[in-house]
Protein backbone atom coordinates (compact mmCIF):
# COMPACT_ATOMS: atom_id res chain seq x y z
CA UNK A 1 0.00 0.00 0.00
CA UNK A 2 0.95 3.22 -0.69
CA UNK A 3 1.31 6.17 2.30
CA UNK A 4 -1.34 8.12 1.10
CA UNK A 5 -3.56 5.10 1.76
CA UNK A 6 -2.09 4.27 5.16
CA UNK A 7 -2.37 7.97 6.00
CA UNK A 8 -6.54 8.21 4.65
CA UNK A 9 -6.79 4.77 7.18
CA UNK A 10 -5.47 6.63 9.88
CA UNK A 11 -7.73 9.53 9.21
CA UNK A 12 -10.34 7.01 8.68
CA UNK A 13 -10.46 5.51 12.19
CA UNK A 14 -9.61 9.01 14.10
CA UNK A 15 -12.65 10.46 12.85
CA UNK A 16 -14.35 7.03 14.32
CA UNK A 17 -12.76 7.11 17.60
CA UNK A 18 -13.66 10.81 17.94
CA UNK A 19 -17.19 9.92 16.47
CA UNK A 20 -17.57 7.40 19.54
CA UNK A 21 -16.42 9.82 22.03
CA UNK A 22 -19.10 12.61 21.13
CA UNK A 23 -21.66 10.02 21.27
CA UNK A 24 -20.52 9.25 24.86
CA UNK A 25 -20.37 12.66 26.03
CA UNK A 26 -23.53 13.75 24.74
CA UNK A 27 -25.37 10.23 26.76
CA UNK A 28 -23.34 11.91 29.44
CA UNK A 29 -24.54 15.18 29.26
CA UNK A 30 -28.48 14.45 28.57
CA UNK A 31 -30.40 15.00 31.65
CA UNK A 32 -32.30 11.61 31.08
CA UNK A 33 -31.20 9.83 33.90
CA UNK A 34 -33.34 11.13 37.21
CA UNK A 35 -30.56 12.42 39.76
CA UNK A 36 -29.21 14.89 36.54
CA UNK A 37 -32.51 16.37 36.16
CA UNK A 38 -33.23 16.98 40.15
CA UNK A 39 -29.86 18.73 39.86
CA UNK A 40 -31.25 20.75 36.96
CA UNK A 41 -34.48 21.13 38.66
CA UNK A 42 -32.88 22.17 41.89
CA UNK A 43 -30.71 25.06 39.90
CA UNK A 44 -33.69 26.00 38.49
CA UNK A 45 -35.74 26.72 41.64
CA UNK A 46 -32.83 28.38 43.54
CA UNK A 47 -33.24 30.99 40.61
CA UNK A 48 -36.97 31.05 39.90
CA UNK A 49 -39.08 29.67 43.15
CA UNK A 50 -36.53 30.73 45.62
CA UNK A 51 -37.90 34.09 46.29
CA UNK A 52 -40.89 32.64 47.60
CA UNK A 53 -40.91 29.18 48.49
CA UNK A 54 -37.89 27.54 50.72
CA UNK A 55 -36.78 25.15 48.52
CA UNK A 56 -34.74 22.82 50.65
CA UNK A 57 -34.10 21.53 53.83
CA UNK A 58 -32.19 24.58 54.31
CA UNK A 59 -33.83 27.58 53.39
CA UNK A 60 -36.55 28.92 55.83
CA UNK A 61 -40.31 29.63 54.08
CA UNK A 62 -42.05 32.68 55.16
CA UNK A 63 -44.82 31.79 58.00
CA UNK A 64 -47.81 31.71 56.16
CA UNK A 65 -46.39 32.12 53.10
CA UNK A 66 -45.78 29.49 50.12
CA UNK A 67 -45.57 26.19 50.87
CA UNK A 68 -41.90 25.33 51.35
CA UNK A 69 -41.08 22.18 48.90
CA UNK A 70 -39.73 19.86 51.64
CA UNK A 71 -43.68 19.82 52.86
CA UNK A 72 -45.06 19.61 49.59
CA UNK A 73 -42.81 16.56 48.79
CA UNK A 74 -44.03 14.77 51.59
CA UNK A 75 -47.82 15.33 51.75
CA UNK A 76 -49.32 12.30 50.44
CA UNK A 77 -51.03 13.55 47.64
CA UNK A 78 -48.22 14.68 46.27
CA UNK A 79 -47.72 12.89 42.84
CA UNK A 80 -45.39 13.28 39.86
CA UNK A 81 -48.72 13.86 38.23
CA UNK A 82 -49.79 16.54 40.56
CA UNK A 83 -47.01 18.31 40.49
CA UNK A 84 -46.82 18.32 36.67
CA UNK A 85 -50.36 19.76 36.43
CA UNK A 86 -49.85 22.54 38.53
CA UNK A 87 -46.90 23.51 37.27
CA UNK A 88 -48.88 23.38 33.88
CA UNK A 89 -51.47 26.32 35.28
CA UNK A 90 -50.91 29.34 36.86
CA UNK A 91 -51.69 29.98 40.10
CA UNK A 92 -53.03 32.62 42.29
CA UNK A 93 -50.21 35.37 43.34
CA UNK A 94 -47.61 33.09 41.41
CA UNK A 95 -46.06 35.27 38.37
CA UNK A 96 -46.97 33.46 35.14
CA UNK A 97 -43.37 31.94 34.62
CA UNK A 98 -43.25 30.07 31.30
CA UNK A 99 -42.19 26.75 32.41
CA UNK A 100 -41.06 23.97 29.33
CA UNK A 101 -42.69 20.51 29.82
CA UNK A 102 -38.34 19.61 30.18
CA UNK A 103 -37.86 22.32 32.97
CA UNK A 104 -41.41 21.12 34.78
CA UNK A 105 -39.95 17.53 34.15
CA UNK A 106 -36.95 18.57 36.32
CA UNK A 107 -38.97 20.26 39.28
CA UNK A 108 -40.61 17.76 39.18
CA UNK A 109 -37.99 15.60 40.23
CA UNK A 110 -36.48 18.19 42.41
CA UNK A 111 -39.42 18.58 44.21
CA UNK A 112 -39.97 14.68 45.04
CA UNK A 113 -36.13 14.42 45.44
CA UNK A 114 -37.10 16.19 48.82
CA UNK A 115 -39.47 13.38 49.71
CA UNK A 116 -38.21 10.93 53.03
CA UNK A 117 -38.93 7.91 53.25
C1 LIG B 1 -44.06 35.21 43.58
C2 LIG B 1 -44.01 34.12 44.49
C3 LIG B 1 -43.88 32.69 43.96
C4 LIG B 1 -42.93 32.18 43.11
C5 LIG B 1 -41.77 32.92 42.43
C6 LIG B 1 -43.20 30.77 42.99
N1 LIG B 1 -44.31 30.44 43.72
FE1 LIG B 1 -45.12 28.58 43.91
N2 LIG B 1 -46.57 29.33 45.13
C7 LIG B 1 -46.68 30.65 45.51
C8 LIG B 1 -47.85 30.79 46.38
C9 LIG B 1 -48.32 32.09 47.02
C10 LIG B 1 -48.42 29.51 46.49
C11 LIG B 1 -49.66 29.08 47.30
C12 LIG B 1 -50.90 29.68 46.79
C13 LIG B 1 -51.35 29.11 45.50
O1 LIG B 1 -51.37 27.87 45.33
O2 LIG B 1 -51.70 29.92 44.63
C14 LIG B 1 -47.59 28.62 45.70
C15 LIG B 1 -47.84 27.27 45.55
C16 LIG B 1 -46.99 26.39 44.89
C17 LIG B 1 -47.18 24.95 44.81
C18 LIG B 1 -48.38 24.21 45.34
C19 LIG B 1 -48.19 23.63 46.64
C20 LIG B 1 -49.44 22.98 47.07
O3 LIG B 1 -50.07 23.50 48.00
O4 LIG B 1 -49.83 21.96 46.48
C21 LIG B 1 -46.14 24.43 44.11
C22 LIG B 1 -45.88 22.95 43.76
C23 LIG B 1 -45.31 25.54 43.70
N3 LIG B 1 -45.87 26.71 44.19
C24 LIG B 1 -44.19 25.41 42.94
C25 LIG B 1 -43.43 26.48 42.50
C26 LIG B 1 -42.29 26.34 41.64
C27 LIG B 1 -41.76 25.00 41.10
C28 LIG B 1 -41.80 27.60 41.43
C29 LIG B 1 -40.61 28.00 40.57
C30 LIG B 1 -40.65 27.56 39.18
C31 LIG B 1 -42.64 28.52 42.17
N4 LIG B 1 -43.62 27.80 42.80
C32 LIG B 1 -42.45 29.90 42.21
C33 LIG B 1 -45.84 31.69 45.20
C34 LIG B 1 -44.76 31.59 44.34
Amino acid sequence: MTRSTWLHIAIGAICVVAALVFVRLHNASGATLPSDSASAGHRLAEAWCRECHAIDATTVGTRGGPPDFVAVANRASTTALSLKVFLKTSHQRMPNLIITPDQADDLTNYILSLKRD
